[in-house]
Order: structure tokens, then sequence, then C-alpha cells
């Protein structure tokens, strides 16, 4: 199916981001309620974790419940926090057969207990795998992870002659560094499902050159030739990071 591992080389990517989406449509035409649409995609996370290891891809992370998602209806932000504290622990096993280890982003102590003790106990049972790193963004907005890296930033500096100085050393790197995501690769690519052609406040730093991928296939439906698919156009991409591609092919100098 698609591609092997060996033909797409060096173009698999290590961070593989995927904004979840067409849950709820999905559910509507189907007659079901909204609930049950998150209940279905709640398979398609499982599979995503298999189909991403099998590829050899280092880092998935999923675009499980965003800063804005507190707006929606009480009842469904109850159900999907209820979905996760249920399923979660029911995954350590399989997670531990695949080498798979839980990580999350995004301020997590605002969460209702039962997800936050479900949390816990899966990132602690599968903290020493190594195959591939699930990271589960809850309560995430890339919007708010850059602010609290400029507060965190402020907060360090007690003089304004210091601040200053630290000023002039800040760039990309020493900023990213503030972000608390020092374990998390840059994103290579990122797919959204759904059909809706947005990133929606995910991974706003570290999207920055991420290749965007998009299909219309709503999430509950995602099937593994899906995501083949976009891992073959990822493999056929040229990622050039500002450069030229005469530059990328080694036909001109870089000086
Ligand atoms: C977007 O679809 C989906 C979400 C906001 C929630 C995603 C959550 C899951 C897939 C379940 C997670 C479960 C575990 C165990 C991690 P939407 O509801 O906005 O769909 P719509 O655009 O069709 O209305």
């Amino acid at each position: 199916m698609g591609l092997s591992m060996t033909e797409r080389g060096n173009a698999l990517p290590q961070h593989v981001a995927i904004i979840m989406d067409g849950n709820g449509r999905w559910a509507k035409a189907q007659g079901l309620s909204r609930v049950e649409g998150h209940r279905k995609g709640a398979g398609r996370v499982r599979d995503v974790i298999e189909w991403a290891a099998d590829a050899g891809i280092k880092q998935v992370s999923l675009y499980a419940f965003s800063t804005e998602n507190w707006k929606r209806p009480k009842l469904e932000i109850t159900a999907l926090m209820t979905l996760m504290a249920t399923l979660l622990p029911l995954e350590i096993e399989r997670m531990n057969e695949r080498g798979a280890r839980l990580l999350t982003l995004g301020d997590t102590s605002k969460l209702p207990w039962i997800a936050r003790k479900a949390l816990d106990k899966t990132c602690k049972a599968t903290e020493s795998n190594s195959s591939i790193d699930v990271i589960l963004c809850l309560n995430y907005g890339g919007q708010q992870e850059i602010l609290e890296g400029v507060k965190r930033f402020c907060a360090s500096y007690t003089d304004d002659v210091s601040k200053a100085e630290a000023l002039k050393h800040l760039n990309e790197d020493t900023f990213r560094s503030l972000l608390g995501r020092d374990h998390i690769l840059p994103v290579d690519l990122l797919i959204r499902t759904g059909g809706e052609r947005r990133i929606s406040n995910f991974h706003l730093w570290d999207a920055a050159y991420a290749e965007l991928y998009f299909t219309g296939r709503l999430w509950p439906e995602y099937n593994q030739s899906d995501f083949h698919a976009a891992l073959d156009d990822y493999a056929g991409r040229e990622r050039r990071f500002g450069r030229t591609s005469e530059q990328l092919k080694g036909e001109v100098a870089d000086e």
C-alpha cells in the first residue's frame, strides 16, 4: 500500500501532526449524536498510532481538544472527557506492545479530574517506551503557547538591564526553549481531515515549515490508505526552508 518505508527513505516525516476533523458531520450523516462521532473517531486514534508506528514515524501529535473547544456545548465537552478517561487506560497494553509513549501538550491542569487521572496513569505506564511518541494535544492553543513563552521570558528577569541583555540573545532557538516543547520535534507534516483548509491554532510556532496536507475524508472514516497517501505526497515535496531548489540540488554554491 503506497511506498514502502525504505522507498520513502529520508522523505519520511519524523513528526506528523493531525487535526482530526469531521466527527460531528460523520455522525450527523449517520443519524447519530455528535458524541457517537467522537467515539468512532477515538477508534481511528488507535489505528493511526499503529499505522504511524509501522511506517517508522517517531512522533505523532493529535489535536484532541483545543483551547477554543471549551466553547462547545457542555454535554459534548463532558462526553469527550469521559471518552478519553475511559478509553486511554484500556490502550496501555497495546501501547506497550508497540513501544508507544504517551505525552501531552497543552494545559492539562484545567481538564476534569477523571481525564487528568487517566492521562497520568497512561503517561506513567508508557513512559519507558521509545519506538513512537503519541502526543495528545489537550487544552492546547498555539497562540496561547507562544504567549506563555513571552510571559516566561519576562518573568525570568527582575531588572531591565539583564532583560535588555537577554533580549539581545533571543532568537528562534532560545525562544523555542521557552515554549516547553524541547522534547517535541518540529512538525514535518500536518494533516487535516474533514475538508477544511486551516491550521486552527495548532502548533503555530513549530508548523512554520510544516508541509500541509488536507483531505476531505471525515476523521471517523480515515483509513490506512488515506494515511499512506499523505506520506507519499510528503515524500514528493521539496522542503526548501527558504533556499532555492538549485541550492538544494547542489547546482549552485550557498555563498
Ligand atoms: C473535531 O471534529 C474533533 C474534535 C474536536 C475531537 C477529536 C477527538 C477525538 C477524535 C476523540 C479523542 C479520543 C481519545 C481517546 C484521544 P468536529 O466535532 O469538529 O467535527 P465537525 O467539524 O464535523 O463538527
